[in-house]
């Protein structure tokens, strides 16, 4: 099986945790694309989305479905999202797309967090996947510098600015053995947005698309 079948197939099985009526947080990428049209396919009709991307609000208004500013929705009952990488104890790196800072305003805010991804994010340690880290732009040099103490090899991803006007330097080589600590850590440099780690608020549900079926952990 593709690992776009993969996709397909986690997605489709995230479909039963949406209930009609309800107000939800969905990411971006490759796979929430696949999880918005199936969506909008499905019978469950939800109030409205908060999205984590241009990209996603462009793709849930083309559907027809209402797009809300995360400021008002209040709690959100779901959010789904992929990874770039993702443990066994639902802890992932995210932010391949650039996301990541909505991304994580919206998982804080959900009740629960469905991650959806295909067979490759499914990794037993963090870390092969570059980290990014979103900054400021001012901060650009002082934040590389920072990481390079850490023992990390950070590289600005090249014309790209996030939806909030920020730049992101993409790190190799940092050991993410501690997940929870080095979060906090990358996120007290100042100039430091936030970082791709989403270990303080992890997964509380993991749906992985397999050629055997989708497997799902907790
Ligand atoms: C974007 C993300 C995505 O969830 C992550 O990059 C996975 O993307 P895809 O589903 O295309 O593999 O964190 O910032």
């Amino acid at each position: 099986m593709s690992a776009q079948a993969q996709k397909q197939a986690a997605a489709e099985a995230a479909i039963a945790k949406i209930q009609s009526g309800s107000v939800i947080g969905v990411g971006s990428g490759s796979t929430v694309d696949c999880f918005v049209d199936a969506l909008a396919a499905s019978d469950v009709e939800i109030e409205a989305a908060v999205p984590a991307s241009e990209a996603t609000a462009e793709r849930l208004r083309h559907h027809g479905i209402e797009v809300r500013d995360a400021n008002g929705a209040g709690e959100l009952a779901v959010y789904v999202d992929g990874a770039d990488e993702i443990t066994r104890h639902l802890q992932m790196i995210k932010g391949g797309g650039g996301a990541l800072t909505r991304e994580k305003v919206i998982a804080a805010i959900a009740r629960r967090f469905v991650c959806i991804v295909d067979e490759s994010k499914w990794v037993t340690a963090l870390g092969d996947f570059p980290l990014p880290v979103e900054v400021i732009p001012m901060a650009r040099s002082y934040v590389g510098r920072e990481l390079l103490k850490l023992g990390g090899r950070p590289e600005l991803r090249e014309h790209f600015t996030t939806d909030n006007g920020n730049v992101i330097l993409d790190v190799r080589s940092l050991d993410c053995s501690e997940p929870i600590a080095l979060e906090r850590r990358l996120n007290n440099i100042a100039g430091v947005v936030t970082n791709g780690l989403f270990a303080v608020r992890p997964a509380d549900e993991l749906l992985v698309g397999t050629d055997t079926g989708v497997q799902r952990f907790t």
